[in-house]
């Protein structure tokens, strides 16, 4: 298969579909890989790396989707990209088309198979291409808090693992799936006093039976957050309720009890952010101050560590990849009903129900596109 890598284009994206390692597994079983010059530099990928992997480097993007069976990417195709997408050619990337209309219209416009990172399933009934991001968001979280709270920056002045004869921080974290689970092990490995919270007793037994040694568990009642929430130096927002907007857990309010200088870190800022006083920030102008307590809401935080999120991608999303172009698009899906899950559009029909739901688009069952 002719597999196709362009720059990504989104402002910010420093992250690349394929990275060298990946692009050196899909020469070895018999595929062409075509990457554009520069793709892998946000990344610290030179195109020297490329071509050492048996891959070759084109100068733009128009020469990689007009070549291309398959093009890997890692943001949704831009309008531009859009244009250049054709019948019959595969798109592995992240898409996230419910609240995105526009994006939807004209990749079923454009007749392309397109298989969304954040629709394919595992066995465990998990998302895998999108843990790989949660695991990044979560271990970067303690490490932007404790940045915060720098005095300079804002901050409480306060150190995460204190030094002898001065306590470490108190750091609360509300959400223990991937992202909170990977917060609260970076920031008890800094030295600080975790507590996390949730609202699964089955997912805190869990935490509790791998990490009672390294941090304590506590149920996420409303008055549990409180109390916990007034004596932190930082707390941590790491809830999802999977297909809707995060709640809203620390209202503005209650910031007036919180102590003057501490931190929040709002990593649900992708799904609206789970404190009442968070709005999304960029990587260039992080946080911002209400009534005293600094605000951390960078929307897309795997960039600001772009070449750990793109080895960590590369590393989920080869083995579909591989299969993808082994065995191509339709008996890799019929093989492996966790790909087919990732199946939303093909030959100009919307596939996946909850787009199809939130778009008011009618859908065709993924089994029968397979026979299209
Ligand atoms: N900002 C970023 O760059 C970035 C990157 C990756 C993930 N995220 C976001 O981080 C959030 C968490 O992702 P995840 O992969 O850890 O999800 P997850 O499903 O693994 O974990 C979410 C946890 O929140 C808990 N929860 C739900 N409602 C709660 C409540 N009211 N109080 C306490 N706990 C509650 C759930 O029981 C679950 O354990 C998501 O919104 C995700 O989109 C953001």
């Amino acid at each position: 298969m002719k597999i196709g890598c362009p720059k990504e284009i989104k402002p910010q994206e420093f992250r690349v579909g394929l990275t060298p390692n990946a692009a050196r597994e899909a020469v070895a079983h018999g595929h062409d890989v075509l990457v554009q010059a520069g793709g892998g530099a946000g990344a610290g990928f030179t195109d020297a790396d490329y071509i050492d992997a048996g891959a070759r480097v084109a100068a733009t993007a128009e020469e990689i989707f007009a070549w291309a069976d398959m093009i890997i990417k890692v943001k949704e195709p831009q309008p531009v990209e859009r244009k250049m997408l054709r019948d019959g050619q595969v798109l592995f990337t992240y898409l996230h088309l419910a609240p995105d209309a526009a994006q939807t219209r004209d990749l079923l416009a454009s007749g392309c198979t397109a298989i969304a990172y954040e629709t394919v399933t595992d066995a465990q009934g998990t998302l895998p291409l999108l843990a790989p991001m949660s695991e990044v968001a979560g271990r970067l979280a303690p490490q932007v808090g404790a940045w915060t709270l720098q005095k300079a920056n804002g901050g409480r002045g306060v150190l995460m693992g204190g030094v002898p004869g001065v306590g470490p921080a108190r750091v609360v974290v509300i959400g223990g799936g991937v992202v909170g689970t990977h917060a609260a092990r970076v920031a008890a490995g800094m030295g600080a006093d975790v507590t996390v919270l949730d609202r699964s007793l089955a997912r805190l037994r869990t935490l509790d039976d791998m990490f009672a040694h390294d941090f304590k568990t506590s149920y996420a009642s409303a008055g549990n957050t409180i109390e916990l929430v007034r004596e932190a130096d930082l707390v941590i927002g790491a809830v999802l309720v999977p297909g809707a907007a995060a709640p809203k857990l620390i209202s503005r309010a209650q910031l007036g009890e919180m102590k003057p200088g501490a931190a929040l870190v709002d990593v649900a800022i992708d799904q609206g952010g789970c404190f009442e006083t968070s709005h999304a920030t960029t990587h260039k102008d992080p946080i911002y101050e209400v009534d005293g307590i600094m605000h951390y809401c960078v929307a897309n935080m795997p960039g600001a560590v772009a070449r750990t999120a793109t080895i960590a991608l590369g590393n989920a999303t080869m083995p579909f990849m591989l299969a993808l172009a082994d065995k191509g698009w339709r008996a890799a899906c019929e093989d492996d009903p966790h790909l087919l899950n990732g199946l939303n559009v093909h030959a100009g029909h919307l596939t996946y129900y909850a787009v199809g739901k939130a778009l008011g688009i009618d859908v065709l069952s993924p089994t029968l596109a397979l026979k299209q």
